[in-house]
């Protein structure tokens, strides 16, 4: 029988656990992969002395099961290790569309002071091109209305919205585009007055995808 995205979701996340480096401080990200992942980290608590978190929905889960989790600006010079965070799409190239759960601009902090992105996804995240998934794009408020015009004539349809994310920001969902080119894409769209961040994770894209597939957890490295 075929397994659920969920049960995919959770052999990637057991997969994740061996990329923890005992001792070290650990980034952890947002969603219902992470979710799992944060369960399965439980078991190995004591070999993790702090956390960095990029949601207050991970911080609430890992501080439940008596995680600490600390301010990014309590680091010491020692920084991050690895990060591990889920995807909405990872194309060939590991650049990702990130920020289906809102967490975006936390989870690309994290991930810039983070030696090892482990991406873990389903297999149903693994795209040629990325842009089949809605592109979210974080904005302070005020900015909404321009930032979505800018969105529409790059020929985006777009979406505010329901939410206010953890940093009191708003976010467009861009559905319709076909981005062959990220890094260029999250450039142009950093650049624009208002945004806060797009969630495209091209410049500083994944190091390692854990893939949950019918066939196993497949690493590419
Ligand atoms: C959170 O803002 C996102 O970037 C998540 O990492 C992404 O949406 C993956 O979510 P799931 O693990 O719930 O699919």
């Amino acid at each position: 029988m075929a397994l659920s995205q969920t049960e995919l979701k959770r052999e990637v996340a057991r997969a994740a656990i061996r990329y923890v480096e005992p001792g070290r401080i650990l980034g952890v990200g947002t969603g219902s992969t992470v979710d799992l992942f944060i369960d399965e980290l439980a078991a190995i608590r004591d070999q993790v002395p702090a956390c960095v978190s990029s949601s207050v929905r991970s911080t609430k889960r890992l501080e439940a099961l008596g995680f600490k989790v600390i301010d990014l600006n309590e680091l010491g010079d020692e920084g991050i290790g690895v990060y591990i965070d889920g995807a909405d799409e990872i194309d060939p190239g590991f650049s990702m569309i990130k920020g289906g759960g809102g967490a975006l601009t936390r989870e690309k902090i994290v991930a810039s002071v983070s030696k090892t992105f482990v991406c873990i996804a389903d297999a149903s995240k693994k795209v040629d091109v990325l842009g089949r998934f809605p592109l979210p794009v974080e904005v302070i408020p005020m900015a909404a209305a321009a930032v979505k015009r800018r969105l529409e004539a790059l020929g985006a349809t777009v979406t505010l919205r329901d939410f206010t994310t953890d940093n009191g920001c708003s976010i467009l969902d861009a559905a319709g585009l076909r981005i062959e080119d990220p890094k260029a894409l999250e450039d142009e769209i950093n650049s624009w007055p208002g945004v806060v961040t797009v969630g495209l994770f091209a410049n500083r894209g994944a190091d390692v995808l854990l893939l949950g597939t019918e066939a196993g957890v497949k690493t590419f490295e």
